[in-house]
């Protein structure tokens, strides 16, 4: 237990100094993500907005108080969770981040998936569930668990088994701040969570 608690802080700290793509020129601070090292359930966003990239902490902008009162709704605290992004440092302008940042960034998230070993994925928005489910479309996959074997790609994780987890997709919380009908959505998707880990648990259909 230990090992694997060192091995997340590990990863988040040589995260907080990479240079691996262009967006290193432009943020302030990376990223890396934050929780717990041994949480069932991984909320991943798309990418750090000024607030984040100013605090070095993911979600802590007005999507991000949206996201603490959705995690609080089903009795738990950012702190029981991991949250973390699909790219760890701000594009420019809040621009949607470019396929090659996507894809170099992509391994330090493996490797805090491979380390956590959730049950539980949440993507928050379309650009998250893209890169995990390519052909999956938000609109009909949120609040919706999906089993799936998950494969490492990166060079360093090769050696890891597949890990089983569930994909819970979710529309992204900064949707929903100005779309009262979209809020409604996400709170009542949120509410199935507890059911889906209980059913994960018993390994029973989903
Ligand atoms: N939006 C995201 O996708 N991630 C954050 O960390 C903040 C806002
Ligand atoms: Fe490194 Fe990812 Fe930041 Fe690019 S976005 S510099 S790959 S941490």
């Amino acid at each position: 237990m230990k090992k694997k608690i060192n091995s997340l802080r590990e990863i988040e700290k040589e995260t907080r100094v990479c240079t691996l793509c262009a967006l290193k020129s432009t943020r302030t601070q990376v990223v890396p993500g934050e929780g717990l090292a041994t949480a069932e359930i991984m909320f991943i966003g798309e990418g750090p907005g000024k607030n984040e990239d100013e605090q070095g902490r993911p979600f802590v902008g007005a999507a991000g108080k949206l996201l603490d009162q959705l995690i609080e709704s089903i009795s738990l605290k950012r702190e029981d969770v991991y949250i973390a992004n699909i790219v760890k440092c701000r594009p420019p302008n809040n621009r949607d981040p470019l396929p090659e940042e996507v894809a170099t960034c992509w391994p330090w998230l493996e490797k805090q998936i491979f380390s956590i070993k959730p049950k539980l994925i949440i993507p928050l928005g379309r650009h998250s569930l893209a890169r995990f489910l390519p052909n999956a479309q938000i609109s009909s996959a949120h609040g919706k668990a999906m089993r799936t074997l998950f494969k490492p790609t990166a060079n360093d994780l090769l050696s890891e088994s597949p890990i089983k987890i569930v994909f819970f997709p979710c529309y992204h919380p900064a949707a929903a701040l100005y779309n009262g009908s979209l809020r409604e959505v996400l709170f009542k998707d949120f509410r199935k969570i507890p059911k889906v880990l209980e059913l994960i648990e018993k390994e029973k259909q989903l």
